[in-house]
């Protein structure tokens, strides 16, 4: 008898529409009912590793598996053994046997699938360099709430074509809206994602002039220009400063756009304080959905429905 695979949540594109829309009604079910919801974690232990630092990751996956009735273990991996070379491989097998998820943020995404590689208990993907699919599932479940259905609308993003970028073309493929990416030519998302998109259908394109991707656009999306894996430095900052999002170029978007940024932000670089304190930014209800977006997705690896 073959033990059946894990559910691992790594990537938007490896979940069919679907599922990704049964885990968004799911989230919007236990933001509903925050105080009363059902506790399908009851008698779970979930590791929480962090190779890099964290804010809203760590609180909002340790808060929600409290509040789904599971056991959070936040570990870090320089106190692990991992930090003094223990494989990956013996670290999942190690894990399996002690609690019932893993969800693990670090810099290199081989590192992530090697772990899910190992692991016989469901991991979750939280930010590699590459991608950090939980953050755009709060995401759209953010512009759902505001502006409805996601699907057949235009969202800009402004600035490196990052990790989170990466993950908002995946969900462009997936949630079927168009994604327009203004990057300077040296940072533009790696082109292998770029060819999967277009090979799914995707409506996904990449400018570098940061007014033709908001133009129309209901939503501008904008991330740090120094991500935690990139070494920081003057020509980064030169590259990027084309790309901060300010009053003007929020102007040339649609009346109603939303501001959205995954934050830590950094004022006065890839956005002015204007438009990230302003009327037009979500950003603290993009970052309570992090809470909400991850119950749905800690439901799903556990395959309950939300419910007890
Ligand atoms: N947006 C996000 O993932 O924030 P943290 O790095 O604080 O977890
Ligand atoms: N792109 C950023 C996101 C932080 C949540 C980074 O990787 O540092």
């Amino acid at each position: 008898d073959t033990p059946k695979a894990p559910r691992h949540f790594l990537d938007i594109r490896d979940l069919d529409a679907a599922t990704l829309r049964d885990i968004l009604t799911t989230a919007a079910v236990c933001k509903a009912h925050r105080r009363d919801h059902a506790r399908p974690l009851e008698g779970k232990s979930v590791a929480l590793i962090f190779s890099k630092p964290s804010t809203r990751t760590r609180v909002s996956f340790e808060v929600g598996i409290r509040e789904m009735g599971g056991n959070p273990v936040v570990l870090s991996a320089q106190e692990m053994q991992l930090g003094r070379g223990e494989s990956i491989a013996d670290t999942a097998r190690v894990l399996s046997r002690y609690v019932d998820a893993i969800m693990l943020r670090t810099d290199r995404a081989s590192n992530l699938e090697e772990l899910s590689r190992f692991a016989t208990i469901p991991v979750i993907n939280g930010l590699t360099e590459a991608s950090h699919p939980c953050q755009i599932m709060a995401d759209i479940l953010t512009f759902e709430e505001l502006r409805g259905p996601i699907t057949g609308q235009i969202i800009a993003w402004v600035g490196d074509g990052n990790n989170v970028a990466r993950s908002w073309i995946e969900a462009a493929a997936r949630f079927d809206f168009t994604l327009r990416l203004a990057c300077p030519a040296e940072l533009e998302p790696p082109a292998a994602i770029l060819a999967w998109a277009k090979a799914e259908g995707a409506k996904v394109e990449v400018v570098r002039d940061p007014r033709a991707a908001v133009r129309g656009a209901r939503c501008v999306v904008t991330d740090t220009w120094v991500s935690m894996s990139d070494p920081d430095g003057e020509s980064r900052h030169n590259m990027l400063a084309p790309y901060q999002v300010t009053a003007k170029l929020m102007a040339e978007a649609a009346p109603d756009a939303l501001f959205m940024h995954c934050l830590p932000a950094h004022r006065g670089e890839e956005v002015t304080a204007e438009v990230i304190d302003g009327p037009q930014s979500v950003v603290f209800q993009e970052a309570e959905n992090r809470l909400h977006a991850q119950k749905g997705v800690l439901a799903w690896v556990f395959e309950t429905d939300g419910k007890n």
